[in-house]
C-alpha cells in the first residue's frame, strides 16, 4: 500500500489587526513540487498550505489556513493518518499578541508590537509521531551543517534539508540532506523539481525499511 503524505506550505500570516498582518516572501514553490513528487510516486497528498502564490498541484486534498496556530490544528488533525510529514510551510516563528478587532488608527511616531512564540508544528509532530517518518527544513546563512544536524536532533526528524538564504526565491540552489545516519546527501544547483523528487524518494526508502523493520531509529 502507498504511503499518504502530510506536507505544510506556504507562508503564515499573522494578523495585527483586520487590515493588516505579519508574514514572509516564501511562495509554496517547494510545497507544490513536492506534493507533485508524492503523487508521482503514487501517494496520497494532504498539503496544509497558507496563502501561497502558486496553485497546488491537482490530485491532492488541499486545506487552506491562514496563521500558524491554524495550521498547527489542521496539523494535528490529520498527522495521525500521515505515514510521511514534511515542512515545507515558512511558518511565522512569532504572533502579535493581540489582534486588535479594529483598525489600528496612527497615533505617537514610535509604536511597540508585542509578539509572541508560535508553536513549532514540525518539532510538535518530530517528538511525538514514533511511526511516521519527519523531514523538516532548515535555513541558516551560516555553520549550514552543523546548525542543521541540531535541527534534526531537537525536532526529532528524520531528515533535515538545509540550504543557504541565496535558495529563496531561486530557480535553482544547492542543497544538503541531512539523515540521522550521517549518510548526507548534497544536491548541487539543483531544480525545486530535482530537489523535491530526492526529498520523496529518501522519506519513501526510510519509510518502506521502517515497514520491513530494517529501519535505524
Ligand atoms: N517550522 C514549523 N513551525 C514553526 C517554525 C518552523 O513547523 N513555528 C518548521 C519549518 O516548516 C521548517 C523547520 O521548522 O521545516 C525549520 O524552520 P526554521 O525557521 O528554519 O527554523 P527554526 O526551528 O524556527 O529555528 P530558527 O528560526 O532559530 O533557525
Amino acid at each position: 500500500m502507498k504511503p499518504t503524505v502530510l506536507i505544510t506550505s506556504g507562508p503564515t500570516r499573522e494578523f495585527i489587526d483586520p487590515v493588516r498582518f505579519l508574514s514572509n516572501t516564501s511562495s509554496g514553490t517547494m510545497g507544490r513540487e513536492l506534493a507533485r513528487a508524492a503523487r508521482r510516486q503514487g501517494c496520497r497528498v494532504i498539503v496544509v498550505s497558507g496563502p501561497a502564490a502558486v496553485p497546488p498541484p491537482a490530485g491532492v486534498t488541499v486545506i487552506p489556513v491562514v496563521s500558524a496556530r491554524e495550521m498547527f490544528a489542521q496539523v494535528k488533525r490529520n498527522a495521525p493518518s500521515a505515514d510521511i510529514v514534511i515542512g515545507a510551510a515558512a511558518v511565522a516563528d512569532y504572533r502579535p499578541r493581540r489582534v486588535e478587532r479594529h483598525k489600528i488608527k496612527k497615533g505617537a511616531t514610535v509604536m511597540r508590537l508585542e509578539l509572541v512564540k508560535n508553536p513549532d508544528i514540525i518539532g510538535y509532530v518530530g517528538r511525538r509521531k514514533k511511526g511516521a517518518v519527519t523531514v523538516g527544513f532548515a535555513l541558516e546563512s551560516r555553520c549550514l551543517a552543523r546548525r542543521a544536524r541540531g535541527k534534526l536532533r531537537r525536532k526529532r526528524l528524520d531528515l533535515v534539508v538545509a540550504n543557504g538564504p541565496e535558495a529563496a526565491g531561486a530557480r535553482s540552489a544547492t542543497v544538503r540532506i541531512l539523515a540521522r545516519s550521517g549518510n548526507d546527501i548534497v544536491l548541487r544547483k539543483a531544480s525545486k523539481r530535482t530537489i523535491a523528487e530526492r526529498i520523496i524518494n529518501e522519506a519513501l526508502r526510510l519509510w518502506k525499511d521502517r515497514q520491513t523493520g530494517t529501519a535505524v531509529r
